[in-house]
C-alpha cells in the first residue's frame, strides 16, 4: 500500500530538507519500526534494574513487548513477553520477580529465566508423540536475537545480523564511559523509578530537539529569566555571595544566549549519533565538588582524574532511541508508540561511591530540567505537539534543516559544525541521513 502511494521513499529526504509525511504517515511509521527500531541496538535498561535472580523489567522494543530478566547465573536475557503456548503475555506487571522460573498464568507452562521451556503440566501424557515439547525451540519463550551489555547498560537487537554494539555506538560510546568514569568505582546504578511521558508527536521530533542548540535560549528563556532573578536575590543575601548551584541549572537558559550557543560544537557520527560539546557547570569549586574531587583523585590519581572530569560534552544522542547527558547522569529513552505518540522514559543514575551531595546535584537537574514537573520540559512538549500539528496540515510540504547547511566540516568519517556555528542543523541532517539509509535497506 505504501509502495503504491509512495513509490520512492528516498525522494522524501534531501540533504537540507525532509517531506512532512516522514513524520505523519502511519505506513511510514510501520516501516520505520521494521527497518530501524526492530533491527538496530535498542537500549533496554540498566542491569541494576534487575539486581537479583528472577528480577524482570518489561520494555518496548519497536512494536515488540519484551522483558529483561536476570538468571540465577547472573546473566541477563531479553525475551519476548509472550507465552509460546497460546500467546498469553507472561508478565503483566511492569517489573517484579518471577521466582525460580516463569509460570504462565493461563495453563501453567513454566520457563527458565533464559526462556527455555521447563515444564508443561502433565506434559508427557498430553504431548507424547506430538511436535510439542522440550526439543522444539518453538516451545521456548523467544529471545531477542542479540543482547549486549556495555558497562551495565543493556541493549538488544531483534535482527540476527548487523554491527556489534560497540561498532554501532562508535564514538557515542563516550556517553557511558563518561557517566561511569565519573564514579570513583567506575560504575553507576539506576535510581528507581523513571518518569514516563507520552508525547503527542512523532518520535523524531523529540530526537531532533535534543541537540538543537538554538532552541534553549528561545523556548526556555522565560524560565531562565525567572530563575536568574531569584538567583541574583539569593546570592545577595547569601554569606558566600552565591545562590545554590541548582538555580544555575535553570538561569543558564537565560544567560547562555543564542550567540554563546554558537560557541559550542556538534560532532555528527555515522548511524545518526551526535555529541554536543561544552558543559555549563563543568568545574564548580564549591565544597561539595571539592570533596568529590578528593575521593576521585584517591581512586584514579591526579592525571586520570583530570582526564575524566575534563571530558567536554553536554549531551550525546544515540540514534534512534537515546538521549544521554552523562556529566549529570541523565538518560532519556524514546519508545515510539504510534506515528503521533511517543513514550519517553526519563532516568537518572547514582555514581557509585560518590558523596550524597553529588547525587543530589543530578537529582536537582533531573527534577528541574528533565522531569515532567518542570517548565523546561513543558515548554519543549508544547512545541513538539505544535510541530506535529503543523506537519499534519497541508500548509507546506517540507521541513527545513538548512541552518548553516553547506558549511559543515567533514573529516575522519564524521561531520563537525564550523567555527561559531554550534546552532547548525547538522545533527538533524545527520539523523535524517541515517534514517534514509536504514529505510532504503531491503527495497
Ligand atoms: S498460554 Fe501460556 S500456558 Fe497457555
Ligand atoms: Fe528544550
Amino acid at each position: 500500500m505504501l509502495a503504491e502511494r509512495i513509490p520512492d521513499l528516498s525522494k522524501f529526504v534531501e540533504p537540507d530538507r525532509v517531506r512532512r509525511e516522514v513524520y505523519t504517515d502511519a505506513d511510514i511509521f510501520e516501516l520505520e519500526m521494521q527497518r530501524i527500531h526492530e533491527r538496530v541496538w535498542i537500549y533496554c535498561g540498566h542491569e541494576s534494574q534487575v539486581p537479583k535472580a528472577g528480577d524482570y523489567y518489561t520494555v518496548q522494543v519497536g512494536r515488540q513487548p519484551m522483558l529483561m530478566v536476570r538468571g540465577a547465573d547472573g546473566r541477563i536475557s531479553v525475551l519476548y513477553n509472550r507465552c509460546p503456548h497460546r500467546g498469553n503475555m507472561m508478565c503483566g506487571d511492569r517489573s517484579g520477580n518471577a521466582g525460580e522460573f516463569f509460570r504462565c498464568s493461563y495453563h501453567a507452562w513454566t520457563f527458565k529465566h533464559d526462556g527455555r521451556l521447563r515444564s508443561i503440566p502433565m506434559g508427557d501424557a498430553a504431548y507424547a508423540g506430538t511436535r510439542w515439547g522440550k526439543n522444539n525451540p518453538d516451545c521456548d519463550m523467544k529471545r531477542a536475537s542479540r543482547v549486549e551489555n556495555y558497562r551495565g547498560f543493556v541493549f538488544a537487537s531483534l535482527a540476527h545480523d548487523g554491527p556489534s554494539l560497540k561498532d554501532f555506538l562508535g564514538k557515542s560510546i563516550v556517553a557511558f564511559d563518561d557517566m561511569c568514569d565519573r564514579s570513583p568505582e567506575g560504575e553507576v546504578e539506576v535510581v528507581p523509578n523513571c518518569f514516563r511521558v507520552i508525547q503527542h508527536s512523532n518520535w523524531k521530533i523529540f530526537l531532533e530537539n535534543q541537540l538543537d542548540a538554538l532552541h534553549p535560549s528561545v523556548v526556555h528563556q522565560s524560565t531562565g529569566r525567572a530563575a536568574h532573578d531569584v538567583e541574583k536575590r539569593l546570592a545577595k543575601k547569601a554569606k558566600s555571595g552565591e545562590a545554590p548551584l541548582s538555580y544555575h541549572m535553570l538561569s543558564a537558559f537565560a544567560t547562555v544566549t543564542i550567540d554563546k550557543w554558537d560557541n559550542f560544537q556538534t560532532i555528527n557520527y555515522p548511524y545518526g549519533h551526535c555529541v554536543l560539546t561544552g558543559y555549563m557547570g563543568l568545574r564548580p569549586q564549591d565544597p561539595d565538588t571539592l570533596a568529590y574531587d578528593k575521593i576521585m583523585i584517591k581512586a584514579y590519581g591526579k592525571k586520570r582524574f583530570e582526564e575524566i572530569v575534563g571530558v567536554n560534552i553536554h549531551h550525546v544522542l544515540i540514534y534512534p532511541g537515546l538521549s544521554v547527558q552523562s556529566p549529570l547522569q541523565q538518560l532519556r529513552a524514546v519508545r515510539p508508540l504510534g506515528v503521533d505518540r511517543t513514550l519517553t522514559e526519563i532516568w537518572h543514575f547514582r555514581l557509585k561511591g560518590a558523596p550524597e551531595a553529588i547525587y543530589r546535584r543530578s537529582l536537582a537537574y533531573y527534577n528541574l530540567v528533565n522531569s515532567p514537573a518542570t517548565l523546561i520540559n513543558a515548554d519543549d512538549l508544547e512545541n513538539f505537539w505544535k510541530c506535529h500539528q503543523g506537519l499534519a496540515s497541508e500548509g507546506g510540504d517540507w521541513v527545513s534543516f538548512g541552518r548553516h547547511f553547506g558549511r559543515d566540516i567533514e573529516k575522519d568519517g564524521h561531520v563537525e559544525t564550523g567555527p561559531n556555528m554550534g546552532t547548525s542543523e547538522a545533527p538533524m541532517r545527520g539523523q535524517m541521513k541515517a534514517w534514509a539509509q536504514y529505510m532504503g535497506n531491503g527495497k
